[in-house]
């Protein structure tokens, strides 16, 4: 098949490592016949520098034309002053909206040759491997927010809102990537208390009854789902909650595995194209250094391929070129433990040749 991609490098350490997915991306393309045009463009800090513009519609339209984009990381202390009038972040949060990307998903998984690095137990965090799915576009984030004077100073307010319409296509996604896992279902919310979280019980409820009555499905509230994580992570598969708690849970997820440098991520809505990237940023204290791990990236190219294009089987081979790697004993230095360890360059160059 063709397939047009986008790669947004961005900065600090997103050129380096999105040019060794890049070369994984190639590798897979050869090995199965198929043809991936891969455009690069700006977006982020180099933006700014190049026009004022984190997001250039230049950008925005190739993103537009795409099939799929892959982003490396944005943003370095050169973009951080806060009198800036712009800043790299504020081309992330358009992208997702310009592409209606409503699902985040983020798988957290540990690897058997790297539990030592996670700080829980082995015996604990052997063997997890959830799906996590972050409703991106509504809630506390979106919502009516303000502030007005009050007898103690100020006070302000956010307001947490979704709509059925809202809920349903998140949860259905969702329940769409249990059938295709271990066939579980977990909705986190906090239905005792807030009025929101009601509805999203009752319409995920819904829609499980409704269309997916194959799936084992429970819900969890958010506080015990955060115990939960840290107790017993083996006992989840696909876990589906709205904006604020996703992004608090999957950062708390995140250290499961005990390194950034292996966890992708994907944001996808209803059909066009998907933005892939590392959940990790653009390391500026390592950026050139060429000791910057690419896993993250290349992981992020497989979800590339699985969630855009449907290619399971590339999407598989790219993982298992990962875990032959890594099982292999290959490292980077973010996960080598003093030991030896590869360069960027030479990381990319071992996956390739467990692709080929
Ligand atoms: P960071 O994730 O960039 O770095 C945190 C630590 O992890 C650093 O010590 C870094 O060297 C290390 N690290 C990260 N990725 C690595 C990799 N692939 N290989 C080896 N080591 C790695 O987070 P930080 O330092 O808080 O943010 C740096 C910049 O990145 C900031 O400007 C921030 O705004 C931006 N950022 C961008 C994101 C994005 O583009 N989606 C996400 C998070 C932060
Ligand atoms: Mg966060």
């Amino acid at each position: 098949m063709q397939a047009d991609f986008v790669l947004l490098p961005g900065d600090g350490i997103g050129p380096e490592i999105v040019f060794q997915a890049k070369r994984v991306l190639t590798t897979v393309a050869a090995a199965f016949g198929h043809e991936f045009r891969m455009t690069e463009h700006l977006m982020g800090g180099c933006a700014i520098d190049a026009c004022g513009n984190p997001l250039p519609d230049e950008t925005l339209e190739a993103c537009r034309r795409s099939h799929a984009v892959l982003l490396g990381a944005v943003g370095g202390p050169k973009w951080d002053d806060p009198r800036a009038k712009t800043r790299p972040e504020a081309g992330l949060l358009r992208i997702r909206r310009e592409l209606g990307l409503f699902a985040n998903l983020r798988p957290t998984k540990t690897w058997d040759e790297l539990l030592d690095a996670s700080p829980l137990r082995r015996e604990i965090v052997q063997g997890t491997d959830i799906l996590f799915v972050r409703e991106l576009t509504g809630g506390i984030y979106f919502g009516d927010s303000g502030r007005r004077p009050h007898a103690s100073g100020e006070e302000a307010w956010n307001v947490m809102t979704y709509s059925t319409g809202e809920i349903e296509r998140v949860v259905r996604l969702a329940a769409q990537a249990a059938r295709g896992r271990r066939g579980r279902l977990t909705m986190v919310d906090k239905a005792n208390v807030l009025e929101a979280s009601r509805l999203w019980r009752q319409v995920s409820e819904s829609v499980v009854k409704n269309e997916f009555p194959d799936l084992q499905y429970n819900v969890v509230l958010v506080d015990a789902m955060a115990m939960h994580l840290i107790s017993k992570p083996r006992d989840f598969d696909v876990v589906v909650t709205e904006n604020l708690f996703g992004d608090i849970l999957t950062d708390e997820a995140s250290m499961l595995p005990g390194s950034l440098g292996l966890a992708p991520s994907a944001s996808i809505g209803s059909g066009g194209p998907g933005l892939f990237e590392p959940i990790h940023g653009s390391a500026p204290d390592i950026a050139g250094q060429n000791v910057a791990n690419p896993l993250a990236t290349i992981l992020a190219a497989a979800m590339m391929l699985r969630y855009s294009l449907q290619l399971e089987q590339e999407a598989q081979a790219i993982e298992a070129a990962v875990n032959k790697v890594l099982a292999a004993g290959g490292r980077t230095r973010d996960i080598c433990g003093g030991g030896e360890y590869l360069s960027t360059t030479e990381m990319g160059d071992r996956v390739v040749q467990a692709l080929a």
